[in-house]
């Protein structure tokens, strides 16, 4: 693998939607509390890519951290996934508004490469298209211009994977998807990284929502139990649970207590029948 590629994956992803003017504080407390990776996108209706910037200058001022020891990733999104408010040109072809919104990415973020740039979502949930291809491609050429160590893609299906596998294309680094424990824990997409990956693990598996969309199983009784007698909570068998199957999760949340229970997660010693139980709860 070339030297460029070869990156320490961390083990937990802050993420950074939804936080508005609360995003530099958060960031900044985020890597404050133990946080080495961090998730964005230059999407300004979700994200505030700028104020995620404005975080990491403070914890570099600060002597928390420096650029060397953070993970940073951040994503494309196309003109379908924005408000009015475009880090490019709309009328530029797709290749030209993947170099804009890198740029400005880059410019946002303060540093000249970032560790993982990911597609933010194909442009149709149908499969792999030729806009997708072309926008790939153009990620593919900032990678290799030296903007991004890796590339990824997000909310996509196993359909997507596997197009663009038959199309010849250079498979992503990283998978980001919402993670369903009624799907098996987007069980289809998992054994598609995880047979490609094997023992380099070539493409890992990013879970979101891991909290937000599997509120039932939070409240099951199987969580409780396993919860009680680790002296955790379910959140936090959750989290562990995904790191057990080899998943990145990602947290995103404002709490300074949750930032603390969901970094502690990964030291819970979880039995091999019990992420099995919680890995068939639901489907
Ligand atoms: N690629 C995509 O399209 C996409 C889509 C959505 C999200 N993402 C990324 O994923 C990140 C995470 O998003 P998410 O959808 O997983 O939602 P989230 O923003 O992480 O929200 C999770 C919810 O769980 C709560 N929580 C977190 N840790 C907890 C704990 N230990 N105990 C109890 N509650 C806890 C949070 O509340 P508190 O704040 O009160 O803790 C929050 O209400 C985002 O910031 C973004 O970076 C990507």
């Amino acid at each position: 693998m070339p030297a460029h590629q070869r990156v320490i994956v961390p083990d937990f992803l802050y993420g950074t939607a939804w936080k508005e003017d609360r995003t530099p504080a958060l960031t900044e407390l985020a890597i404050r509390t133990g946080f080495r990776a961090i998730d964005t996108a230059n999407q300004r209706r979700h994200y505030f890519e700028a104020g995620v910037g404005q975080g990491l200058a403070a914890a570099y001022r600060a002597g928390v951290v420096t650029r060397a020891e953070l993970f940073l990733q951040t994503k494309f999104t196309y003109v379908g996934g924005q408000d009015h408010r475009l880090p490019y040109d709309p009328e530029a072809d797709l290749s030209t508004q993947v170099a804009q919104s890198m740029g400005s990415s880059l410019e946002h973020l303060g540093t000249d490469q970032v560790d993982s740039y990911v597609l933010h979502g194909p442009a149709s949930g149908r499969g792999w298209s030729d806009a997708d291809a072309e926008v790939w491609a153009a990620m593919v050429k900032q990678r290799d211009a030296g903007r991004t160590r890796l590339l990824g893609v997000s909310n996509v299906s196993i359909r997507h994977l596997e197009q663009m596998a038959m199309d010849g294309a250079e498979l992503p680094r990283f998978v980001q998807n919402r993670c369903f424990a009624r799907l098996g824990w987007d069980r289809d997409v998992r054994a598609f990284c995880d047979a490609l990956g094997c023992a380099e693990r070539q493409i890992v598996y990013q879970g979101f929502s891991l909290l937000t969309a599997n509120v039932d199983v939070l409240r099951h009784r199987l969580l409780a139990g396993i919860a009680a007698r680790l002296g955790a909570t379910p959140a936090q068998v959750v989290f562990r649970f995904a790191r057990a199957v080899g998943m990145l999760p990602l947290t995103g949340t404002s709490d300074p207590e949750h930032m603390t229970q969901d970094l502690a997660s990964g030291e819970l010693a979880l039995s091999a029948d019990e992420v099995q139980a919680i890995e068939s709860l639901a489907g």
